[in-house]
């Protein structure tokens, strides 16, 4: 069922686990996402970013999504990532995005909350949740990441009104090798609030640190590059393996199972199944 982002974020905040927000731009790997969750009985987010929805169309994408969810026996929520812009956010809204983030974080603070704040009401308008981010992550090998500042969480989610925060504590978009989190920072931003936070850059992160960070308070976990890198991977390893095969059906049908497996594997490595 297509279901908003927030009640399964809240159940997993008080249950101790995290539900996994995975990327998707395409048929093959939602279907993978989905089918993965369905197998584990847990609940699901199933995010776009801004260049997903360049890839595949907002409405091509949200329509997709949106049906694949409304089919599934676990609870989906279609989720807009990082968001860039209020216009962003009303186009997803309109599409019938059931859960949106606005990513002000490379803004100084007064400018990221005013958009936050502003992208918060168009969502709550709706009924649906708004995630914002607060520190900004760096990217592997590009840019370095800004950990997120304690004092300043309870003073943006007070007033901006965001339901989920985003946090910086170390992890990196893009999977790099020494993407260890700072578990004590975590801790201390916890202390302030206690609106579900969220660990972006999860690829690249240590199984063991993953952990730490679900048991500290983490709800929210988004996997992007792991699953693009995992189906590029297994392209060119099955079409190799198949040299004569002409149906390109039955190559990604294969690709699909291993994403499948990819999905299967976050889900109990976060806490979420049969959830
Ligand atoms: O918003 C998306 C995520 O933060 C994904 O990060 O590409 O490192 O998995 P990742
Ligand atoms: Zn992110």
């Amino acid at each position: 069922m297509l279901v908003t982002s927030k009640q399964m974020i809240l159940d997993a905040q008080k249950g101790g686990y995290a539900i996994g927000c995975f990327n998707t731009s395409d048929l093959e790997i939602t279907k993978a996402i989905i089918v993965a969750a369905e197998s584990q009985k847990s609940p699901v987010i199933v995010a776009t970013s801004e260049k997903a929805i360049q890839f595949g169309g907002l409405d091509s994408l949200a329509a997709l999504i949106k049906e694949e969810g409304k089919k599934a026996n676990i609870p989906v929520a279609l989720h807009l990532d990082h968001g860039q812009s209020l216009a962003m956010v009303k186009r997803c809204l309109g599409a019938g995005y059931t859960s949106v983030m606005i990513d002000g974080s490379k803004l100084p603070l007064g400018e990221n909350e005013a958009l936050t704040y502003q992208a918060a009401v168009l969502a709550h308008t709706q009924d649906i949740p708004c995630e914002g981010e607060l520190g900004a992550l760096g990217k592997v090998g590009k840019s370095e990441s800004q950990l997120t500042n304690p004092e300043d969480v309870l003073g943006f989610v007070k007033h901006t009104g965001v339901d989920f925060l985003a946090v910086s504590i170390g992890s990196l978009h893009g999977a790099g090798e020494n993407e260890n989190l700072d578990i004590e920072l975590l801790k201390k931003i916890r202390a302030f609030i206690d609106v579900p936070l969220v660990l972006h850059g999860g690829s690249g992160v240590p199984d063991q640190d993953i952990r730490r960070a679900v048991s500290a308070g983490i709800a929210k976990i988004n996997i992007d590059t792991d699953i693009r890198h995992e189906f590029t991977k297994d392209l060119r390893e099955i079409l190799k393996e198949y040299p004569k095969e002409q149906d390109f059906r039955e190559i990604l049908e294969k690709v699909m199972v291993k994403i499948q497996a990819l999905v299967e594997r976050k889900i109990k490595l976060f806490g979420s199944a049969n959830k």
